[in-house]
């Protein structure tokens, strides 16, 4: 498929089919996010495979966006690894930790409706009590979620409209 055809084809799946997702499908999810690019290469980003029952019980008593996923991945970043610039560089404090974790999760996102699975990125939730629940160190923070498995069934395309091209574009 054309990345142009992924592009069209993806759409945030919130009714997964339980059946497992192959351990070869994931690594080469995961591997979609490791050789992501980030800024000046620190590659901040840390990435933790929810699967086991437990652990997913576990998340699921502080957020709903799970939506049944046998596969969650919480996308994090390493606040002491991630490049910074600040009043000393660029005039401005600026943390690339998020940004970093986005770039590796969209890589990882494509890479799984490249499998055929289904994702839904998922901000909706409150990052610190994910973070204590999980049991996560201290310098790793949640940037999101991402909710990987095969769509059920009934799974809907709700790819909502977007905008037409004019209304994001500008040309200076
Ligand atoms: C940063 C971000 C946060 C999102 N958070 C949630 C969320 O918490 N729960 C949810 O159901 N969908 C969430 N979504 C999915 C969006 O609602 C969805 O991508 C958007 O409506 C477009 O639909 P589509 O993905 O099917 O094209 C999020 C998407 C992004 C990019």
């Amino acid at each position: 498929m054309s990345f142009m055809d992924l592009c069209r084809e993806r759409y945030s799946v919130r009714q997964f089919d339980p059946k497992p997702v192959e351990d070869e499908k994931i690594s080469q999810i995961l591997e979609a996010g490791r050789i992501a690019p980030t800024a000046c290469n620190y590659q901040p980003q840390r990435v933790y495979v929810v699967k086991s029952e437990e652990a997913r019980a576990k998340l699921s008593t502080v957020t709903r966006m799970t939506y049944g996923a046998p596969v969650v991945l919480m996308v994090c970043y390493d606040k002491d690894k991630s490049w910074k610039n600040t009043p000393q560089t660029f005039g401005e404090d600026y943390d690339g930790g998020e940004m970093d974790a986005c770039i590796v999760g969209t890589q990882m996102m494509y890479m799984a409706t490249e499998l055929g699975l289904g994702t839904l990125w998922a901000r909706g939730f409150n990052a610190t009590q994910i973070h204590d629940v999980m049991g996560l160190p201290e310098n790793v923070c949640v940037s999101f979620l991402l909710d990987v498995g095969y769509p059920a069934e009934g799974s809907v395309n709700h790819h909502t409209p977007r905008k037409a091209i004019g209304e994001m574009v500008v040309e200076l």
